[in-house]
């Protein structure tokens, strides 16, 4: 929620911050601005998305070798000019823009109104520009440590990067909840501030992810990493190992069909190297480091959020059947707040794409709090749950910048995949030969999910138009397919706004059949393996009540084509393995549907990418 970048250094600030607004657009787009500092400080921001700004910054004075960037996902005051960060404090003096929220904003609005503040936004972030000069003011102390106090009174999430008029080298930036990454630049003395690094890899390789509670400052071209207790740090520097073109579309209309057309891919890379057909072996570290703990556990929990969470339940069904231990699958959101049991020989597995998802994070927090173990299936390397975790596993689907998630729920589900087997292994759960079957099927899946990518497209464009303009589609899976069926109704409600519904097959007839009518899709994912003639009679019961049935179906199976309105054929593999191939053409599905109704795909209407607020 919200995209930061900051600049300092001995080149011209904006176009690194539009530049850099535009990569971190994904994570909202409700307004945007920018800051910039020579001599004078010159603030541009307006409701709307970057080529907004872009536009109200033509032909006006964009100089300034230190500046910020905001681009918004609306918490605290509606989308407006007004409400756009940056914001100042009383005097004008002090800039800021922020991620997160400020929890106790109000409390703190309270004392600086009868100090005599006045505020010109709705804000959150507003209030803690004020309070920080207030603290300046009153405690006498530079900005630095102002800021340092400030953020001691502060509950809730921020990240937070600040400028000051009359500190002409001075960049700050500080973070807790909300994610920041600080690039090194190639000159002495330039740094560069962002949310991610896709902002900041096209000008640097060398970054510092902040942690919890520090505070970064850069003044007369040194950096300074303090916590907000002052104590002093050492910036670690990692190599960042993205490429350019992992963050561009690379011609494609979007990302989000870039990123579908990735999956061959990124599923390979999620496997690759982590396990060895020949010798039956996982070469997946936290395997190994856990092995012990692993053959004692007596329950995973698995906790996620939207697309992540319905890997999970892909996750649930993996582990049940393969390692045969107990699984439960959370909402973080839920499990956060409802006081759940957690065990000390529990293993927590988070799954999360961006890795900063606040429910999750805090789900990670509480469970830690209770002595589980902790585990991270997480995309983004050097987000805040990998770091918190005891252990876990990257998906490596590379940058994913479209805001409906498609190749880090199939590389989610590679991982898990690999997970149950490896835990299944551990415990003596699965034989030699099993293990064998299961390693040559994986190997096949990039090659079918890309028979999937070339065979189906004409198919789903034409089942596009014909239901592009309904108002309710559902979906029907069993078994592996259920989180199938619910993903791709979310797929389809977040970007083409049609109500959908996914649904376990044999749930139907309990409810969802009173909706069914000649006018009601239904997508049902049918292969020939699990509990393909329940399916089946599924089927005729909609087609009894003339629903129109897609159905996405094992190939060459004219038992079903018989009697459904379309098909689409996805090769044979196991039952495990099949909500691999059967989420494509339901991510191809939404997509064109989407494009078709003009709606903005990458960007759909009120979300963002990482949803690091609750
Ligand atoms: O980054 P995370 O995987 O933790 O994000 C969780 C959800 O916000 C995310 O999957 C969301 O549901 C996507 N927009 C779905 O396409």
């Amino acid at each position: 929620m919200c995209g930061i970048v900051g600049y300092i250094g001995p080149d011209q600030a904006y176009d690194f911050l539009i530049k850099g607004l535009q990569r971190l657009e994904y994570r909202g787009y409700d307004s945007a601005g920018v800051a910039l500092l020579d001599g004078g400080l010159k603030v541009y921001k307006t409701k709307g998305k970057v080529s907004d700004l872009v536009s109200l910054t033509e032909g006006k004075d964009t100089t300034g070798s230190i500046g910020m960037g905001h681009t918004r996902w609306a918490t605290h005051g509606e989308p407006n000019d007004i409400n756009a960060h940056p914001h100042l404090s009383q005097s004008g003096d002090l800039c800021i823009i922020h991620n997160g929220i400020i929890e106790n904003y109000a409390s703190l609005k309270e004392v600086l109104l009868e100090r005599g503040h006045e505020f010109v936004s709705d804000t959150d972030t507003e209030v803690l520009a004020h309070l920080i000069e207030d603290i300046r003011e009153n405690e006498e102390v530079d900005v630095f440590e102002a800021v340092r106090l400030a953020l001691n009174e502060v509950v809730g999430a921020y990240a937070i990067v600040i400028i000051s008029k009359n500190d002409p080298d001075l960049l700050i930036g500080a973070r807790k909840g909300s994610p920041m990454v600080i690039g090194h630049g190639k000159h002495e003395g330039e740094y560069y501030i962002a949310s991610d690094a896709t902002p900041i890899v096209e000008y640097t390789r060398e970054v510092t992810y902040m942690e919890e509670g520090e505070i970064a400052m850069v003044k007369d071209g040194q950096l300074t990493i303090k916590t907000i207790q002052n104590i002093e740090k050492t910036p670690y520097i990692h190599k960042l190992e993205m490429t350019l073109d992992a963050i561009e579309k690379g011609g494609y209309d979007h990302f989000m069909l870039k990123e579908i057309y990735e999956q061959p891919k990124s599923i390979y890379d999620s496997m690759r190297g982590r396990f060895s057909q020949e010798d039956l072996t996982f070469a997946m570290q936290s395997l190994r480091e856990y092995e012990t703990k692993i053959r004692n556990l007596k329950r995973i929990i698995i906790v996620g959020c939207g697309t992540s969470w319905h890997a999970g339940l892909v996750g649930e069904y993996l582990i049940e059947e393969f390692a045969r231990l107990p699984v439960e699958v959370e909402y973080a959101s839920e499990f956060r707040y409802r006081n759940p049991i957690i065990n000390s020989d529990d293993l927590v597995i988070a799954i999360s794409q961006s890795g900063e998802t606040a429910d999750t994070l805090a789900a990670l927090e509480l469970a830690k709090e209770n002595g589980a173990t902790l585990y991270g299936v997480c995309n983004v390397v050097g987000s805040s749950i990998p770091r918190i975790t005891h252990a876990g596993a990257h998906t490596h689907a590379g940058p994913e910048i479209g805001v409906a998630s498609t190749k880090a729920f199939t590389a989610q589900v590679t991982v898990l995949t690999l997970l149950a087997l490896g835990i299944a292994e551990i415990r003596g759960q699965i034989t030699k030969a099993r293990l064998r079957e299961m390693f040559t099927e994986l190997e096949q899946i990039p090659g079918k999910v890309q028979k999937v990518l070339d065979s189906c497209a004409d198919k789903v464009l034409e089942i596009s138009e014909k239901y592009m303009n309904v108002q309710n589609f559902l979906y029907l899976g069993r078994g592996y397919n259920f989180p199938v069926a619910l993903e791709g109704a979310l797929k389809l409600k977040e970007i083409s706004y049609i109500h959908a519904e996914g649904y376990p097959a044999a749930e139907m007839k309990h409810g969802p059949i009173a909706l069914i009518d000649e006018n009601m899709p239904v997508v049902v994912i049918a292969p020939k393996r699990g509990y393909y003639e329940k399916v089946f009679s599924n089927i005729q019961e909609i087609k009894a009540r003339k629903g129109q049935v897609i159905a996405v179906i094992t190939e060459g199976d004219e038992k079903i084509k018989s009697i459904a309105d379309h098909t689409i054929e996805i090769p044979d593999t196991e039952d495990a393995l099949v909500p691999l191939l059967a989420t494509i053409p339901l991510q191809l599905l939404s997509y064109h549907i989407a494009v078709m109704r003009n709606c903005n795909v990458d960007q759909p209407r009120n979300l963002a990418k990482s949803v690091t607020v609750e």
